[in-house]
């Protein structure tokens, strides 16, 4: 037996090879920062560039005066400052911002409703001395930090520095997936998508705490920051560290993160106890009727009703086991589980839909009635709930569960079906098409035909702008949410290409663009390229650092390179390559199984030049190569002839292709 099998999965993550391309990953090799270049400056200031190197000298500000330095990409942590000397008691400022667009010596970007968020202030002596920030005031997500000094007095300071707290369980460079392609921004793609999800994995304890939620509303009129404005100190799950929707805010557990975020960890840092205990804290709020909420706390104590979210809280579930095989945990939560699904059936009316009457969602409108995108989900969560009832041979639900998900699949067909324009309306009574809806019929299977998923593919793509894919039923936003279930929906449609130059398109502009981080995933902007996600009134609120934008990290694991897990951990698997025009994959990850592993090339007409996969020993899987003839050769020397480029019934190992 193997070392590695009497190992917990934590001790395994410690004693593993580190995974090839570690050059890519964006995560600082020490948790001790110091900035890594001046920005500008704004008044009287010598030698501003001592603070961004270890260096012995100092920076000196003479009078009113400030220094904004960049981090290069964004980061979050708790600054420290330390004073050299200085003339005479004084002040020294500190502001924040995500995005250049919100530099500013007199206020950070904004976590509120409305208005900016306050300078952090150090009331300084004339003495030296080291000044730090209370965990409370740490900031999650900034890449431009500001120096401001407001008096008349000269203070030297010799170093800023910033305790760097995102992914705090985590060894920040020991990622346990690895993507690699000839394409340089896809590339990038992948490893910032990995990145922002390590700066929304956050020690619990701080949270928001929504101080102002409800005292500050978005449409209050505030120009200047208020004291002491912002603060990070609300526990929100148990553990010690959890998954949230953002990095600088909201900071909270979302259930949409479960249908995105968490398949995109699972392939890159492989951190799913931060995820697991985000979905806990969902399940630890679940109504006696069954419903979870729309949010963690604090902001559950609104009670909101999402129908959509709480779908996806029961997806994370049903996820959570596929990639970590832990049966004892889903069997803790199993009879949760079938009271959340007996909850969501209870909208299900005659004519086969679930009649959606609770309005809340990820911030579209118009989400009521027999609206496509509930069913959808609805259908998907139907088809696992079956699954996992099986696994348990807990078949009490099943023949019913079964019939339900047959007539959402017929009903919706007929009722919200426009063969015309060849996408599913969003509801009877509209002729607007939805992102979210056509992209998640598309997932679920609720198609009837491979020619009406590829129609959906083709309609979405040709409503794209110059900024990416459009979510008509949120105005004129696009979502990089809705975007990655829509890429996963030109996989799934075959379409490779498609997704390619959506992700080049979508997520190479909020990467490149230079208001955006370089390094980090927007939450959502405007179709005309401006940064204003318009659910929000104060666009400085809007968060570089969310975790459902980054659905391009598993789907390029999953669907380019085709590493697909079938059965819990990878027990089974199916090997189903789709990289379109790209030339070269390699791509790899880990469960408790051991490392699912692919490296191809393929000449530009489109056929495989060398193409080995790996899989543990002791699973089995199939294999898709489309338009391919020839065998798979084994390291122990299998040989199985491939029937229409497909072969079923492979044992683990290491495989190759041979046209012999
Ligand atoms: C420079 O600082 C002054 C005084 O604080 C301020 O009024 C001005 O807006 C600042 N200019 C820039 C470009 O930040
Ligand atoms: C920076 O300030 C410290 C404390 O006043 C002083 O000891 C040091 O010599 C200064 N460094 C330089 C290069 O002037
Ligand atoms: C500098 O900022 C501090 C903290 O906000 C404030 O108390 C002080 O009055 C300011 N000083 C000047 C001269 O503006
Ligand atoms: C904010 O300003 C707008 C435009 O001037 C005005 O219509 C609105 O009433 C103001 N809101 C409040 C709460 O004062
Ligand atoms: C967070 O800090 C603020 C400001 O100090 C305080 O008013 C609030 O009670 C704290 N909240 C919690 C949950 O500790
Ligand atoms: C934390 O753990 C306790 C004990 O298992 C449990 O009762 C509680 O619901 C958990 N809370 C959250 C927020 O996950
Ligand atoms: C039906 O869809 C349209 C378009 O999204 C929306 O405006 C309308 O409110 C929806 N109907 C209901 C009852 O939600
Ligand atoms: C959905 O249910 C609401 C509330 O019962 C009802 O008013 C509405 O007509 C129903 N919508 C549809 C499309 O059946
Ligand atoms: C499923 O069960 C519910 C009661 O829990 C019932 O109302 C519904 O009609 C059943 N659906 C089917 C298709 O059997
Ligand atoms: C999708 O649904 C069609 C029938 O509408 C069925 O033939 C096909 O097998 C389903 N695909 C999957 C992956 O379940
Ligand atoms: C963006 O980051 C990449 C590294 O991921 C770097 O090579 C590139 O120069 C950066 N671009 C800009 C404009 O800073
Ligand atoms: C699988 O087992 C074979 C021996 O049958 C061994 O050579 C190989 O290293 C094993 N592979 C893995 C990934 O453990």
């Amino acid at each position: 037996m193997r070392l590695s099998w009497l190992l917990t999965p934590a001790l395994l993550a410690v004693t593993v090879l580190a995974v090839p391309y570690e050059e890519y990953i964006l995560a600082p090799t020490s948790r001790d920062l110091v900035p890594a270049s001046v920005y500008r400056i704004n008044g009287s200031v010598s030698n501003p560039a001592a603070l961004t190197s270890s260096t012995t000298e100092n920076t000196t500000f003479y009078g009113v005066s400030s220094v904004t330095y960049d981090f290069g990409r964004n980061i979050a942590g708790i600054v420290s400052l330390e004073v050299a000397s200085a003339s005479l008691s004084a002040f020294i400022g500190v502001t924040f911002t995500e995005s250049n667009l919100w530099i500013s010596s007199e206020a950070c970007d904004a976590t509120s409703d409305a208005g900016l968020d306050s300078p952090l202030w150090f009331p300084i002596s004339d003495a030296p001395g080291i000044y730090t920030a209370e965990t409370k005031h740490t900031r999650g997500a900034f890449r431009y930090l500001t120096v401001v000094s407001n008096t008349t007095a000269t203070v030297s300071l010799s170093s800023i520095r910033v305790k760097y707290t995102a992914a705090p369980t985590q060894d920040l460079r020991s990622y346990q997936g690895y993507f690699h392609s000839n394409d340089e921004l896809i590339n990038r793609i992948w490893y910032a998508g990995a990145y922002t999800l390590q700066l929304c994995s956050i020690d619990p304890s701080t949270g928001d705490s929504l101080e102002w939620l409800g005292v500050i509303s978005s449409t209050d009129n505030i120009t200047l920051p208020q004291t002491d404005s912002w603060w990070l100190n609300y526990t929100i799950t148990n553990g010690s560290s959890t998954l949230v929707d953002g990095a600088k805010r909201d900071r909270l557990v979302w259930p949409g993160d479960m249908s995105i975020a968490l398949e995109s960890v699972a392939v890159s840092t492989g951190d799913l106890n931060s995820v697991r205990t985000a979905l806990e804290s969902l399940f630890a709020l679940q109504k006696a009727n069954g419903r979870l909420p729309y949010a963690g706390k604090p902001f559950s104590d609104m009670d909101i009703v999402s129908f959509t979210y709480h779908l996806h809280s029961l997806i994370g579930a049903s996820s959570l086991y596929q990639y970590t095989g832990d049966r004892a945990w889903l069997s803790r939560y199993w009879g949760q589980y079938k009271k959340g699904v007996e909850w969501a059936l209870a909208s299900v009316d005659d004519t086969g839909l679930a009649n959606i009457t609770a309005s809340a969602d990820w911030l579209r409108s118009g989400m009521g009635a027999h609206n496509i995108e509930a069913n959808a989900i609805l259908y998907y969560v139907l088809k696992d709930a079956i699954s996992l009832a099986q696994t348990f041979n807990d078949y009490s639900n099943v023949k019913n569960w079964s019939t339900t998900a047959a007539g959402i699949k017929t009903a919706a067909n007929s009722l919200l079906w426009d063969d015309h324009k060849g996408l599913y309306f969003d509801n009877e009574t509209t002729t607007l098409h939805p992102q979210d809806g056509n992209s998640w019929a598309v997932k679920a299977n609720l198609t009837l035909s491979c020619n009406q998923s590829d129609s959906i593919s083709s309609a979405l793509a040709s409503r794209w702008g110059p900024y990416g894919a459009p979510a008509p039923e949120a105005g004129s936003t696009v979502s990089p949410f809705i975007g990655g279930f829509e890429l996963q929906a030109h996989y799934l449609a075959n379409q490779p290409d498609r997704a390619l130059e959506l992700l080049r398109l979508q997520w190479g502009f909020m990467l490149d663009d230079p208001r955006m981080t370089n390094s980090t995933f927007i939450e959502g902007y405007s179709t005309d390229g401006s940064l204003v996600y318009a659910p929000y009134r104060n666009t400085p609120r809007v968060s570089h650092a969310h975790g459902w934008s980054t659905g391009p990290t598993s789907a390029l694991t999953s669907y380019a390179a085709g590493l697909h897990l079938t059965g819990p951990a990878g027990v089974t698997w199916l090997f189903k390559p789709q990289p379109g025009s790209l030339t070269q994959v390699e791509a790899g990850f880990m469960t408790q199984l051991g490392f699912f592993e692919t490296a191809f090339r393929r000449s530009t007409a489109g056929s495989y030049q060398e193409l080995t996969f790996t899989a543990p020993n002791g699973t089995s899987g199939s294999v898709e190569l489309g338009d391919v003839t020839g065998k798979l050769v084994s390291d122990n020397g299998r040989r199985v002839q491939l029937t229409s480029g497909k072969a079923t019934g492979l044992q683990g190992g290491s495989w190759r292709l041979t046209s012999l």
